[in-house]
């Protein structure tokens, strides 16, 4: 039996803005909190010591039971680059082992890195009515090489857990840099 009484919950979805209503929960990540995850580190810096920019938002919405975790998660990442890496989210690999997760792109274009950290490589490009699967044990971020907004949803088991160490420690293997704008994959050493 499914209690409390509030089911089933719609939600309200601006697929222009990438926002929704009721939203229960609003996380921003600024450059600060995934200075890490960028190369040029001197830019970064350079960058904080002004001002610390807004990369991307996630909006959550938990459709928890008395029985089931389902999550949504609506990301907006913001056009931009890094000196010359383009905004991207932090990326991470989930904690659970059995954990796959489904990505839909809703407005912009950009890639959706794909990596096991362990020897295997994706990197799909990616566009609004883009869905992709992302299979269990493989790390993933979404990189916006647009001049617009990027907006996908995500929907996961809560109890999947995001690991961001992993992904700190062993990086992804290839990153997406802007060469005279336009993204290209580099191999990192
Ligand atoms: O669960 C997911 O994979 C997404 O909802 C991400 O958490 C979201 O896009 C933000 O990325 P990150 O968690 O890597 O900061
Ligand atoms: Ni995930």
């Amino acid at each position: 039996m499914l209690t409390p009484i509030d089911y089933p919950i719609s939600l309200d979805f601006d697929a222009e803005n990438g926002t929704f209503e009721p939203c229960p929960q609003v996380t921003p990540r600024h450059l600060s909190d995934l200075k890490e995850m960028f190369s040029d580190q001197s830019t970064v810096a350079q960058i904080l010591r002004e001002n610390d920019p807004l990369i991307y938002e996630i909006r959550y919405y938990p459709f928890t039971t008395t029985k089931s975790d389902m999550a949504l998660a609506v990301t907006r990442i913001f056009p931009g680059t890094i000196g010359n890496e383009f905004y991207m989210t932090k990326g991470h690999k989930h904690q659970r082992e059995d954990q796959p997760e489904v990505y839909y792109c809703v407005r912009g274009e950009g890639f959706l890195p794909l990596d096991t950290l362990e020897g295997e490589f994706r990197a799909i490009p990616w566009r609004a009515g883009v869905i992709t699967h992302i299979p269990p044990m493989w790390a993933h971020r979404v990189v916006n090489t647009g001049n617009d907004l990027l907006v996908f949803i995500g929907v996961f088991h809560l109890s999947a857990g995001h690991d961001y160490d992993i992904v700190a420690r062993k990086g992804f293997a290839y990153r997406v840099l802007s060469r005279n704008g336009k993204p290209e994959l580099i191999k990192q050493d």
